[in-house]
């Protein structure tokens, strides 16, 4: 079997990914990671532990917000055109003054040591390899300082909850410049987190057993927050809360000894809760926030046109159309049903990007035809990782870019400008 460039054809990414894979079929060999979603969740959910699979998969409620996300993307379908040159693609994007190669990102994702053992390390990897931009957690498993380190000079980003402690909220913002993200995304959605049955069937909090926790062990100022004498010590503990109290002493940096005498890992724990988030936060804010960084600051949880127009008049820099991919309201709107509202109260004026539900390149598709500049994956690469660490999250990206490429082209369009609400139709 020949090659694409072997006939002179240039063959894009998706041809090129595919004639990878079909040319491994002829010797034998089948790709590790399944390439339907559902699949590839089934496959990632026999390697995790079902607590661990839960936190990832699961919503808020029924989960009628996920499945909402789904069904919008359904209703939409792409009216594909013909007999136009689709040769010599062009999938890049403009995003906040940079060009990026394709216009997807990593959506931040919490506690990736769920999955795999590299955790966000693994991620930062693979997006660098990729040319696609990840967006640290501030719930991450570990420090933003080792992914960044593993980036070179890769774009990378930083995703924000608004702790009570302002002290903290600025040292977070100095040490992501320092690491060099090109943006500090601020998750407006999770003041709380939402009512998750599958946690709460599993009575199950990853961040109350020192998961997840990493960029405040390794923050100087959280750490002067960390006081253990308010750590009361109770009777005969429960084998569980042995696990707990080791895990815990474990995630807090420094000998495994001392930590479990003076019990700062679980004061560390206890004090991550407290401070997580500020329920009292509102648009003003962002004055204080613009006043500590020259970063683009970006607002992620839009779902309404007025809060759209809001993020405008603070003068933000690009809003995040999502709905937490369903796990903060059960029986919220549908991301991509917000979507063409809050592009056309923003009116071009600051890029809009989405998340929630992109599954495969056809997703993307329709989110940009919709008015987003570029789409945020999320999920999907979480079950990379639990199935093929690094290699699994390149899989995942690699399959998604050649899957756009391919549903750009078999559409009718060269550039991503080219792709509009023109290219839809509403389901009958
Ligand atoms: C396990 C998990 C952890 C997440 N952690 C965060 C987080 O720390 N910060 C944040 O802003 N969003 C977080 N999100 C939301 C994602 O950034 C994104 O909005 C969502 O995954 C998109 O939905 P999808 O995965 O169904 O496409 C998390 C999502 C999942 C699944």
């Amino acid at each position: 079997m020949t090659s694409p460039r072997d006939v002179g054809l240039e063959p894009g990414v998706g041809l090129a990914r595919q004639t990878e894979i079909y040319l491994a079929g002829v010797r034998g060999r089948r790709q590790a990671i399944p390439f339907g979603h559902e699949q590839l969740e089934r496959a990632a959910r026999g390697r995790m532990s079902p607590q661990a699979f839960a936190y990832v998969a699961g919503g808020a409620g029924a989960e009628r917000t996920i499945a909402a996300n789904r069904a919008a993307f359904d209703r939409h379908r792409i009216v594909p055109r013909v007999l136009r040159d689709v040769s010599g693609r062009d999938l890049s994007v403009e995003l906040l003054g940079r060009r990026l190669p394709t216009p997807f990102l990593l959506a931040p994702i919490g506690v990736l040591e769920l999955a795999h053992k590299d955790a966000d390390v693994a991620v930062a990897r693979a997006a660098a390899a990729e040319g696609v931009p990840m967006i640290f957690s501030n719930q991450a498993s570990r420090p933003m300082e080792e992914c960044a380190a593993a980036m070179g000079d890769a774009p990378r980003w930083f995703q924000l909850y608004w702790s009570t402690s302002d002290e903290l909220v600025a040292s977070f913002v100095r040490r992501a410049e320092a690491c060099g993200c090109g943006a500090i995304v601020v998750t407006l959605d999770t003041k709380m987190l939402g009512w998750r049955s599958r946690d709460l069937d599993f009575a199950h909090l990853p961040f109350a057993t020192g998961r997840g926790i990493a960029q405040y062990t390794s923050d100087p100022v959280f750490r002067g927050l960390v006081d253990p004498s308010t750590v009361e010590r109770s009777g005969r503990p429960t084998p569980a809360a042995v696990r707990a109290l080791v895990q815990a002493t474990r995630s807090y940096p420094g000998s495994f000894r001392s930590n479990l005498r003076s019990g700062v890992g679980v004061a560390a724990v206890r004090k991550v809760m407290e401070i997580y988030s500020r329920p009292t936060l509102t648009w003003d804010a962002f004055a204080w926030l613009r006043e500590r960084t020259s970063l683009p600051i970006v607002v992620k949880g839009i779902l309404h046109a007025d809060d759209a127009r809001l993020a405008v008049e603070h003068g933000l820099d690009a809003i995040v159309v999502s709905n937490h991919g369903g796990r903060q309201v059960d029986g919220a709107i549908a991301s991509l049903d917000a979507l063409p509202v809050v592009a056309d109260a923003v009116g071009g004026r600051i890029p809009v990007l989405f998340d929630s539900g992109i599954r495969g390149g056809a997703d993307a598709f329709k989110a940009l035809a919709l008015g987003a500049t570029a789409v945020l994956l999320g999920r999907p690469y979480a079950y990379g990782l639990a199935l093929e660490g690094e290699a699994g999250v390149r899989d995942v990206i690699r399959n998604l870019v050649a899957d756009f490429d391919l549903t750009m082209a078999l559409s009718g369009c060269r550039t991503v400008a080219e792709i509009g609400p023109q290219c839809l139709q509403l389901a009958p």
